[in-house]
């Protein structure tokens, strides 16, 4: 690259003129240009540091040397289809199955999230012969046309429900219709999707799958409630449906105690089928799904071939590799689990102190903060979300929402995030919510 970099306005105004406007900036009125970034940090064309609360797709870090150098020195290499015989792919399907339980064996690899989904949604359809689809209200699954059909997020503004997705209730124990002081929220919930099913088929309707994030993160970081998902899970296999956990936000170790967030339900939970994205690649577009032997084989029983040109590719898989590496060896699933503790009891402190501060949940380095007007009511407060996400851009701190009210705060920074990062930001969020933070930054799209 021989030319010289736009000035931001310069930037902003090609974007405006070149990029469909559908595809939105973080912080429309004033977006933030970044040109480079490392570990949990990104840096504007000032060389100014933002602090990233947000970015779960920057797992390892942004830019970690040894994901780098992986891609490269395999790009240097070889890169090409899965139709030849390679050690990384083979290796990488192995190492993953390290991760999971000994039943989710076979694994396809492809290019997004969406991908993933979409593979996922045509395995449940082929191996149960039955067509429906059972989601969580306000889920989001991803943007291809059969995802968008499966997620209320997205939908519910778009067109009307399809006759074959069915919506069940989210188990949220803060605002849900079963709440903590409820004797078994899982139980009750699960007998809400029981009676989803059950509504489809008095319809003669047949459900192919339930799907859920192990962690519902667009629904508002939502930790279900203990048992839930087993419960669902014999209400799914009595349908003669499959149960797939979209591990997309919430895998690799983010929830700390295990690498999985559907492993928090416990060892006897095991899902049909797992999909994997974000933070899988560190960046790198690549994304799977694990299945059982026994859907796999049905798939494969069609006699169609599935080929995804680039998916498995072995620039794709050598970083793949690298990523688990990485967690490994800077241990950053005990490093999630213990700066997630140490920031949740950090955010419970300041609810204590702050009656904007409603609820604190989460595990590990996946939190959700909620923001009420009033406690008692649970109102949502949206209003004190944005300024909140507001100001704490001006002092250099990225944060975001979630929720279908959009009053949730929601925390997945890459998973180096350090105790100083989260004494820092708490900090930070005290004194806004205080009212005493002053604005530090004067910027915005000025003619340089
Ligand atoms: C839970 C979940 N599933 C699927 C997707 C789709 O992934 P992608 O954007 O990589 O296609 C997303 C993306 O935000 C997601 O959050």
């Amino acid at each position: 690259m021989d030319r010289a970099p736009y000035t931001k306005l310069e930037t902003f105004n090609l974007r405006q003129k070149r990029i469909a406007a559908s595809c939105r900036l973080f912080f429309p009125e004033d977006p933030i240009k970044i040109v480079r970034a490392q570990g949990q940090y990104a840096y504007d064309e000032k060389e100014r540091a933002y602090l990233d609360c947000i970015n779960n797709v920057a797992h390892v870090g942004y830019c970690h040397p040894d994901v780098v150098k992986a891609g490269s020195d395999q790009m240097a290499l070889l890169n090409i289809n899965t139709r030849f015989l390679h050690d990384h792919i083979t290796h990488y399907a192995n190492r993953l199955s390290e991760t999971l339980p000994p039943e989710l064996s076979t694994f396809y690899f492809v290019n997004s999230g969406s991908e993933a989904n979409d593979l996922a949604v045509r395995l449940a359809q082929q191996y149960t012969r039955h067509q429906d689809i059972v989601v969580l209200e306000n889920a989001y699954h991803g943007h291809l046309t059969s995802l968008i059909d499966i997620s209320p997020y997205k939908f519910k503004s778009l067109r009307p429900q399809k006759e074959w997705v069915h919506v069940a209730p989210i188990p949220d124990t803060y605002r849900g219709k079963y709440r903590e002081q409820h004797p078994d929220p899982g139980a009750a919930y699960a007998n809400e999707v029981k009676a989803v099913i059950d509504e489809a088929e008095k319809k003669n309707r047949k459900v192919a799958a339930f799907f859920v994030e192990s962690l519902p993160s667009v629904a508002g970081q939502i930790i279900p409630p203990a048992g839930y998902f087993q419960k669902v899970l014999e209400h799914v296999h009595d349908a003669g449906a499959v149960f797939v956990a979209d591990e997309i936000q919430t895998g690799f170790g983010r929830v700390g105690k295990c690498f999985w967030a559907f492993q928090l339900q416990g060892d006897d939970f095991v899902p049909d089928i797992v999909t994997m994205g974000k933070p899988i690649g560190n960046g790198h577009p690549l994304s799977c799904v694990a299945t059982t032997k026994e859907i796999a084989n049905v798939f494969d029983a069609t006699g169609v071939e599935h080929f995804n040109t680039f998916g498995g590719n072995p620039v794709s898989c050598a970083i793949g590799l690298a990523v688990l590496d990485v967690i490994e060896k800077e241990d950053l699933r005990g490093n999630a689990l213990r700066v997630g503790t140490y920031l949740m009891s950090l955010l419970n402190e300041l609810k204590a102190k702050h009656p904007a501060i409603g609820d604190v949940r989460g595990a590990g380095l996946f939190i959700g903060v909620e923001l009420v007007n009033d406690r008692q009511e649970r109102t949502p407060a949206p209003e004190v979300a944005k300024n909140l996400v507001e100001r704490m851009k001006e002092e250099f701190i990225l944060i975001s929402t979630d929720g279908p009210d959009r009053n949730v705060i929601k925390f997945k920074p890459p998973m180096c995030f350090t105790m100083e990062n989260a004494k820092f930001v708490v900090n930070k969020i005290d004194k806004i919510l205080s009212g005493q933070s002053g604005c530090n930054q004067t910027s915005s799209l000025q003619p340089e």
